[in-house]
């Protein structure tokens, strides 16, 4: 049975955050803003709430959690870091950048959170909400994107409102999120591997690295790397129709740059083409044209450079066959 909560929606003050770090540490769920989406926060090493995340999000237990830590000196507590790691932290932290790296030893990130890996993956986020939020809070905080597990991830406070009033304790309202795509995650487990294109671009990680990012090996055994990647996980109700040129008549558009004419509802990620304003309308178009009622979505092509890459690989879970 789930209690039902009195989910707070609290303002991005000095009061706003000193209220969402009591409620870490009393073992509630505090959703924030981060630049690339909303993420749902629970103390990491406190095992039953990092359990209630999991019940509140609806996510299957086997999905290792991102541990949101202040700065680097945080992060070096949390994981085991190679010199790949280093040049990477230092480059884009803060920043929309995750890094899976072998655990240290006392980590203070429940195994739970960790899914029973010995690895455990670590973001500095760039947003100043976050930031004051984790050094309030002063340990690690875990937060996968504050939607309900399989819906798009969210990028307002009235997205995660929409997802899961009732189930957390609050919300801190910082505004719509800046990146709009969740971040970049590299495994430096071994060479760096891309698990998950995201908020970074690729090209601006090969550039540091001096070298091209391998690519993550499909597993053997049926557990994905990074089990997000799952498809269909960010999947709108609608069904979804890639690379169009036009829409027909049923459908709704979802279109980029200049789009064809089109009688029914159009939403467009960046009419003047851009990357970057595409990502961070992305899942907020998707969310409004699935509420419209709309039951096909046709997308047109998005180009595969930059953020482009991140675009695509969240379009095509969106249009994978649901389960
Ligand atoms: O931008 C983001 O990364 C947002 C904000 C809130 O920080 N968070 C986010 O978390 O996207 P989530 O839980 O929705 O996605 C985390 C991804 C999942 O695909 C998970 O499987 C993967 O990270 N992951 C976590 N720990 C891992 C590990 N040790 N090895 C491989 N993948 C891991
Ligand atoms: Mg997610």
């Amino acid at each position: 049975m789930t209690v039902e909560l009195a989910t707070q929606l609290l303002t991005a003050d000095a009061a706003g955050i000193a209220a969402a770090a009591r409620c870490l540490t009393a073992g509630g769920l505090a959703a924030f803003p981060t630049e690339t989406v909303y993420g749902l926060g629970a103390d990491a090493g406190n095992g039953e709430a990092v359990a209630r995340l999991y019940a509140a999000k609806g996510r299957p237990a086997f999905n290792p959690l991102i541990a949101h830590v202040v700065d680097s000196a945080a992060a070096l507590q949390v994981g085991i870091f190679n010199p790949d790691a280093e040049r990477l932290a230092a480059a884009f932290w803060p920043g929309p950048l995750t890094l899976v790296l072998p655990k240290q030893k006392d980590c203070g990130v429940s195994d739970l959170a960790l899914a029973g890996l010995d690895s455990v993956a670590i973001r500095v986020p760039a947003h100043r909400t976050a930031r004051a939020l984790l050094a309030a809070f002063g340990r690690p905080v875990v937060a996968p994107s504050a939607n309900r597990s399989g819906h798009v991830s969210p990028t307002s406070a009235a997205h995660v409102l929409g997802d899961l009033r009732g189930r957390i304790d609050l919300v801190i309202d910082g505004g719509p999120c800046t990146v709009g795509v969740e971040s970049t995650i590299v495994s430096c487990l071994g060479a760096p591997t891309l698990l998950r294109p995201g908020g970074l671009p690729r090209e601006a990680i090969e550039r540091v690295l001096g070298r091209p990012l391998a690519l993550a090996a499909v597993p053997e055994d049926d557990a994905p790397l990074a089990p997000g990647m799952l498809s269909s996980h960010y999947a709108p109700r609608a069904d979804v129709r890639l690379d169009a040129q036009d829409a027909r008549a049923d459908e709704a558009l979802l279109a980029f740059g200049q789009a064809p004419a089109h009688r029914g509802l159009t939403l467009n990620l960046s009419p003047r083409g851009d990357l970057v304003e595409a990502a961070a309308n992305l899942f907020s178009h998707l969310r409004a044209l699935d509420a419209s009622g709309t039951r096909h979505i046709a997308v047109m092509t998005i180009p595969h450079e930059g953020l482009g890459e991140a675009i695509n690989d969240r379009l095509a879970r969106a249009a994978a066959p649901k389960p």
